[in-house]
């Protein structure tokens, strides 16, 4: 079975409090994006891991992807294991969700492999006891996202826009811009995301970037400078606005027309070797084939 796991990119990000166990409860835009890693399933006698692609990540219990099979695989006392294969494009250490997608689709996909037949509620507890990104990579599409990322509201999108990401720099530690954000000595400002969900439902790109923003920006800048560059870089080059994307260090720019990012692209991908156009899609998780 191959599936494509969908980054994610967050229109705006808000935090609202530090919670006793360090965890912040969050408001946030979030989209999945076509930029996705190829994940492939085999049925097997234990649960192995394998990666390939453009970008190096561990193979071993650190990954995601391996904790999300051993926790299916305990709650539901299963005896088959699963061969899993992922092919990385997706930037590492870049906000973007990469190693949650590769988890949600191999809740997915092992859903269907070893026909538990899971009700998304019950897959949703599990994810979020892997990762607080995971829940909203098995929705995918455009979703509000709370909590500290396990309250999932989807809303409607019948629009695609057009995006270029790039990750200017080596990749932040999401714990790393947390802490950076508690230790800041004033609170940045939080976008308002009722306003970016009705310049959404208002529709155009225009009205969205106007209302963009991203609360984690003021933490990770001063550790990754280059962000602050790529941004400004991304709108000399026709964004209509250009920001980091969840804890970083992954920039996202929005532009009017594919045309617009694919002119971008050319003049950016000299700069920056990570450098990806990309659109939006209502996806998280898609299956590819299910040839076994
Ligand atoms: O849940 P996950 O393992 O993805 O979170 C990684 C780290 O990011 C946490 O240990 C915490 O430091 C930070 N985090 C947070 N608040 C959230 C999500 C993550 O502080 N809502």
């Amino acid at each position: 079975m191959r599936l494509t796991a969908h980054a994610k990119v967050n229109w705006a990000l808000s935090i609202l409090s530090r919670q006793p166990d360090g965890y912040h409860t969050m408001d946030m835009l979030t989209q999945s994006v076509c930029l996705g890693d190829t994940i492939e399933l085999h049925k097997a006698d234990t649960i192995s891991l394998t990666v390939g692609g453009e970008h190096p990540i561990p193979a071993d219990g650190r990954n995601l992807a391996i904790k999300a099979a051993v926790a299916l695989h305990e709650t539901q006392q299963i005896t088959c294991g699963a061969a899993i294969h992922i092919k990385k494009r997706i930037p590492v250490g870049a906000g973007m969700g990469g190693g949650s997608a590769d988890a949600a689709a191999v809740l997915l996909g092992l859903n269907l492999l070893w026909d538990l037949k899971l009700s998304d509620r019950a897959l949703h507890a599990i994810a979020l006891g892997i990762g607080s990104d995971i829940p909203f990579c098995l929705t995918g599409g455009l979703a509000r996202v709370g909590g500290i990322g396990d309250q999932i509201t989807p809303l409607p999108c019948n629009e695609t826009f057009h995006l270029l990401i790039i990750q200017p720099c080596g990749g932040l530690s999401t714990p790393a811009v947390f802490a950076a954000y508690d230790a800041l000595p004033k609170r940045p400002q939080n976008p308002s995301i009722d306003d970016t969900v009705r310049a959404l439902s208002a529709g155009g790109p225009a009205r969205l970037a106007g209302a963009m923003g991203n609360a984690l920006e003021a933490a990770a800048i001063p550790q990754k400078p280059e962000i602050a560059i790529c941004a400004q870089t991304m709108e000399h080059y026709g964004a209509l606005r250009a920001q980091m994307t969840g804890s970083g260090s992954a920039v996202i720019g929005l532009f009017e027309t594919g045309d617009e990012a694919a002119n971008a692209y050319r003049a950016c991908c000299r700069i920056w070797r990570r450098c990806y156009q990309t659109r939006t899609t209502n996806y998280g998780v898609t299956l590819i084939s299910d040839i076994k």
